[in-house]
């Protein structure tokens, strides 16, 4: 008994300190695991898939459910009775520049149920319709330029350590905090529209947000909702969130909806991915340092692991995924296969050389793993076999960048997103 009392204590200490201990990533590329990547062009029942036809009739769908169900959920579709109001229109913005537009999505309709707050600017000098950048904000739409007349979102927001952010509810400080992320100048020079709304209008993005989000709004059983083990998770919502944007830009006639570009960076990343394999309205999307549960492989479990994620965020990814906590191996599908469902549409990669919690190498090995898919279609893929040198864009169909520097999204980032789209849409 009292052997018995003491193994048990013994076990449970163990385990308060594996739980206490802080997380150690490994950073050495001799510690990375061997691994063996499922090969996108084999079915589940073991048959290779030989062409293009067979990959979108059987190896497509069989890897978006595997996705799904145990990594990222499944969510409803577009909800029925959805609204567009127009809150503002300005064609005098930004010096005359750009028309800045603000759209409300009523998501079900209804003015007091769920909404996403889109602000668009459009650039004057382009034919229409124009081509977009669409993504994710961190901040509320203010926060993605100094324009002093954008709406200012009134919903939760993390608190910050500086004053843009005072009772989890953004302050006029807040105006133009992450413009450096935004090039929303240059890509209106170069004719593109930028479109983005903040993604805690979909769900606060902490573990009891989905309460006061669309995954509660859209259930009969409200906040008391029991998720099952495939049902969505925040990324999830998000990346539906990018798909109810894309109703709108269908309906808008200055906006070119066969030209949207879905981008994002970081967890923004995983969802703008998860939200260009779902929903192939999307022309090209764009991943940038979004690494675990995005673009790097989950099985070199270089930098942050499939454990960690889901502890640190777990309201990230559906339930069944944390069965792959510390047991990448038995994952039905790697982050390559989630890169291959984009295609044969063009996607760009890219990773910082400080970044390693994103693991580049791991991004740009999803990337190169995502050829053969590329390859049915007579595609090029990134067209090199070696990770490139930092600040060296590579690709075909498959783009990717290593920029010299931290976790961010950049000017740099930007200048290569901008060309790559305007090669695959044919602009000058
Ligand atoms: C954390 C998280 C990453 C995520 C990042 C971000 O670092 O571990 O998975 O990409 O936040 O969104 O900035």
């Amino acid at each position: 008994m009292k052997a018995r009392f003491l193994g048990s204590l013994g076990l449970s200490l163990a385990a308060l300190w594996a739980a206490a201990a802080p997380f150690q990533p490994n950073y050495d590329e001799d510690k990375v695991p061997e691994y063996r990547l499922p090969d996108p062009l084999v079915l589940p029942n073991g048959k290779p898939i030989e062409d293009a036809k067979t990959w979108e009739k059987k190896g497509r769908p069989a890897i978006l459910k595997l996705f799904t169900e145990h990594v990222y959920g499944r969510a409803p579709g577009r909800p029925a009775g959805m609204k567009f109001q127009t809150w503002s229109y300005d064609r005098r913005a930004l010096d005359g520049k750009a028309t800045r537009k603000e759209i409300i999505i009523y998501l079900t309709g209804k003015t007091n149920g769920p909404s996403l707050e889109l602000l668009i600017y459009l650039p004057n000098q382009a034919l229409k319709p124009v081509p977009v950048f669409l993504g994710l904000n961190y901040f509320g739409n203010q926060s993605v330029h100094p324009d002093p007349a954008i709406k200012m979102t009134e919903r939760w927001l993390r608190q910050s350590k500086d004053d843009t952010v005072v009772n989890n509810r953004a302050t006029e400080k807040s105006r133009g905090c992450q413009a450096s992320r935004w090039a929303i100048e240059q890509a209106l020079e170069r004719g593109f529209a930028v479109a983005t709304f903040y993604y805690g209008d979909i769900e606060p993005d902490h573990e009891e947000g989905w309460k006061t989000g669309v995954r509660a709004a859209l259930s009969k059983q409200g906040p008391n909702t029991v998720y099952g083990p495939s049902d969505w998770g925040a990324l999830a919502a998000w990346a539906w969130g990018l798909s109810r944007a894309m109703d709108y830009i269908e309906k808008d006639r200055d906006l070119d909806a066969r030209r949207v570009v879905v981008f994002g960076h970081s967890r923004h990343g995983k969802a703008a991915l998860w939200a260009g394999a779902v929903d192939t309205r999307f022309a090209i999307v764009i991943s940038n340092d979004s690494g675990c549960g995005g673009a790097a492989l989950s099985r070199r479990r270089f930098g942050e692991t499939v454990e960690r994620i889901n502890t640190v965020f777990p309201h990230w990814f559906c339930g069944l995924f944390k069965q792959y906590n510390n047991n990448e191996d038995a994952l039905p599908v790697d982050q390559h296969q989630l890169i291959a469902l984009i295609a044969p549409r063009p996607v760009y990669v890219a990773s910082a050389d400080k970044d390693l919690w994103a693991d580049p190498k791991g991004e740009f090995l999803a990337a190169k793993h995502a050829e053969p898919v590329y390859r049915l279609y007579g595609l090029p893929g990134l067209g090199v076999e070696q990770m490139p040198a930092t600040n060296t864009p590579v690709g075909g169909h498959i783009g990717y960048h290593l920029r010299a520097g931290a976790h961010d999204i950049t000017a740099y980032d930007w200048e290569q997103y901008l060309r790559f789209a305007a090669r695959h849409f044919g602009m000058p």
